[in-house]
């Protein structure tokens, strides 16, 4: 144990605290999976199939979190590179790693934009509702008694736009694409809790408060048509220094999904580093409120779910665009470890948010 993680030990978090202190001053606590069952909040990460292997990583996942996310694995790339020729062995791998410890699996993702070539060659109606179909009946009977929650669309929406991304799925079957998903997903496994997942949500900005309308009005149409939706996936992946949370306005967005009947999921959270620059106001702090803040808004103003990060560690995790932005602060994706497998400052803001439900 290195001298962080001792000083992360519990006993001494509470003389901190007795001592009056801030949370941000505390020293990082020891992990928050006893925290996450004690609350029965389904708290998880993003989990790559190499990490499994690895038993620092693997040991990260299993003191954290009860709930984990193949961040790949499961991804039509991944399990129908070729019409009709599946492969699951990552997958199942990850599958069987939630299993022994006790952890449910969320599945990400059926019907995406970014999908094998051959799917986006598709040039009429028929063809890519029978590929649908297929792909969704396949993957989501496979892991019916081992997947519980799907993102069944993943950003139907532009990135920085409320306009419906012109996919292959909405080019040939019109806006209707995402009610039949749903439909074709709730078919195939009756009791899974099926998501529409999107980008900024969360997020401070007229566009982005554009997007939350847009989300909205589809959610509505859904649940009109009775189409199963559980819940709208908030990806909460932050750029500190160029954007932030809009407390006021995700609440307001996660209170009318609740008066619906729809809950919402924090599912992507992470950020970003190479925006940090320019912001001078900016210190490590803030992570706690960052990774917290979401969570809690989430859970004061909506039926929140469940909360996802977006990676465990840095030292596995992924790079951030560095070379594009000079000057960034860090290399990679801010997780909740950092490269040297330290407890980072987020640990402490998710606690007090699952602490506070
Ligand atoms: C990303 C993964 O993190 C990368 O490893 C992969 O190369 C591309 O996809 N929104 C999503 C996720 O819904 O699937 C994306 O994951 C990140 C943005």
């Amino acid at each position: 144990m290195n001298r962080r993680r001792f000083l992360a030990s519990v006993p001494l978090a509470l003389l901190y605290a007795r001592a009056g202190q801030t949370l941000a001053q505390m020293p990082p606590s020891a992990g928050l999976r006893a925290l996450a069952d004690g609350k029965s909040f389904r708290f998880g990460s993003a989990i790559d199939a190499e990490d499994v292997n690895n038993p620092i990583a693997s040991q990260l996942y299993i003191d954290n979190v009860n709930s984990i996310t193949p961040r790949n694995e499961l991804k039509w790339n991944a399990t129908e590179k070729r019409p009709g020729v599946f492969s699951f062995g990552p997958a199942d791998r990850l599958v069987a790693f939630a299993r022994k410890n006790n952890m449910r699996v969320y599945g990400h993702t059926l019907v995406w934009y970014r999908t094998p070539d051959w799917v986006s060659a598709i040039t009429d109606a028929e063809t890519i509702r029978v590929a649908m179909n297929r792909h969704i009946k396949q993957v989501v009977t496979r892991y019916k008694r081992s997947i519980d929650a799907w993102d069944v669309v993943n950003e139907p929406l532009e990135y920085d736009a409320p306009d419906l991304r012109n996919c292959v799925f909405r080019r040939h079957l019109g806006d209707d694409y995402i009610r039949m998903s749903f439909d074709m997903a709730h078919e195939a496994d009756p009791d899974a809790m099926l998501v529409l997942n999107e980008t900024h949500l969360e997020k401070k900005s007229d566009v982005f408060e554009q997007k939350r309308a847009r989300i909205l009005k589809i959610v509505e149409d859904l649940v009109a048509r009775k189409t199963p939706i559980g819940a709208v996936g908030l990806q909460s992946h932050f750029r500190p220094g160029l954007d932030r949370i809009d407390p006021e306005r995700m609440g307001r967005f996660c209170a009318t999904l609740k008066d619906m009947g729809v809950g919402v999921f924090i599912t992507e959270l992470d950020a970003s580093c190479h925006f940090l620059n320019r912001d001078q106001s900016f210190t490590p702090v803030p992570y706690a409120e960052i990774f917290g803040d979401v969570i809690t808004v989430a859970a004061e103003r909506g039926d929140l779910k469940g909360a996802t990060v977006w990676g465990m560690s840095e030292k596995y995790g992924e790079l951030d665009e560095k070379d594009t932005h000079p000057g960034a602060a860090c290399t990679k994706r801010v997780n909740l470890y950092d490269e040297n497998n330290d407890p980072r400052s987020s640990i402490d803001g998710i606690k007090r948010a699952i602490e506070a439900m």
